[in-house]
C-alpha cells in the first residue's frame, strides 16, 4: 500500500485523545480505513524486523456474535471479583470516573458483537527476545492501530479477555497454535467524545539517573 498523505491532524492531539471507546455504533466502517489503520500497525517497531504478526479482521456477524459470548462470560466473571465499589479510591471524583469505566465496559460486554470490525492482532514469540521482550513485539503495532483509528475518528478498545478462553478462540477462527492472540479490538464510530483519560503526571512517573531520582 502506498504511503497514506501527511495529514493535519497534530500527533500529541491524537494521542492525547486515544482512549478505550466502549460503545460503539453499528456503523459500517470502509475498507480502505480497515487498510490504513493495519498499514500504520504495521509500521511499528519490532525485534529484528520479523514483523511477527498478523492481523484477523472479523465483520462476520456470526463470528462476530460467538466473541462477543466469550466476552460477556469473561467480562462477567470479571466483574464478579472486581467493581468501583471495591477499589481504593482516594477520592470521590475518582470513584465516580470509576463507575463510569465500569458501565463503559457492561455496555460493552453487552454490545460487542455490534461493533461493525473486530481486529484480532496475533503475535508470535521471538527466540531471539527474552522475557516479557518475547511476545512484545505486537503491542507497538497495536497502539499504532488505535492511534491511527483515532485519527481517522473510529474509536477502538484494547480489550484481552479472550486471552483467558484462547483455546476457544482458536477453534472458532482457525488460528493456529503458534499465533498469540494479543487483544480483541472492537473497531467502530464512537457515540460519545474521544477526550482524554486520566494519567499520572509526567513528574510522579519519571527518575533522572538513578531510580526514585526526581527533578523539579
Ligand atoms: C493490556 C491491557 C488489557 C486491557 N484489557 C481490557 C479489557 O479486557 N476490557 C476493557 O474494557 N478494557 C481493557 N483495557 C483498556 C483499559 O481498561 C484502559 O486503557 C484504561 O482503563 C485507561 O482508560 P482510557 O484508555 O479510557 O484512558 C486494557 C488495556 C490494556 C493495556
Amino acid at each position: 500500500m502506498p504511503e497514506p498523505p501527511a495529514t493535519e491532524t497534530d500527533i500529541f492531539e491524537v494521542i492525547a485523545t486515544q482512549r478505550a471507546m466502549r460503545r460503539l455504533k453499528p456503523d459500517p466502517v470502509p475498507g480502505e480505513h480497515i487498510k490504513k489503520i493495519i498499514w500504520a500497525a504495521t509500521r511499528a517497531p519490532n525485534g529484528g524486523n520479523v514483523q511477527p504478526w498478523r492481523f484477523l479482521v472479523i465483520t462476520d456477524p456470526e463470528r462476530k456474535r460467538a466473541l462477543g459470548q466469550i466476552y460477556a462470560e469473561q467480562w462477567a466473571k470479571y466483574r464478579s471479583m472486581d467493581n468501583a465499589a471495591s477499589r481504593a479510591v482516594s477520592s470521590e471524583a475518582e470513584r465516580r470516573s470509576l463507575e463510569r469505566t465500569f458501565a463503559a465496559g457492561d455496555y460493552l460486554a453487552a454490545h460487542f458483537h455490534e461493533a461493525p470490525v473486530i481486529i484480532i492482532p496475533c503475535g508470535f514469540l521471538l527466540a531471539v527476545n527474552t522475557g516479557i521482550a518475547s511476545g512484545s513485539s505486537i503491542y507497538p503495532a497495536v497502539q499504532n492501530l488505535m492511534l491511527a483509528a483515532r485519527a481517522l475518528g473510529l474509536g477502538t478498545a484494547l480489550t484481552t479477555l479472550h486471552r483467558q478462553r484462547e483455546d476457544d478462540v482458536r477453534e472458532l477462527l482457525g488460528i493456529p497454535a503458534n499465533a498469540h492472540i494479543a487483544a480483541v479490538i472492537p473497531v467502530g464510530y464512537p457515540m460519545g467524545h474521544f477526550g482524554s483519560g486520566p494519567r499520572l503526571p509526567v513528574e510522579a512517573v519519571t527518575y533522572w539517573d538513578q531510580w526514585g531520582e526526581k527533578r523539579p
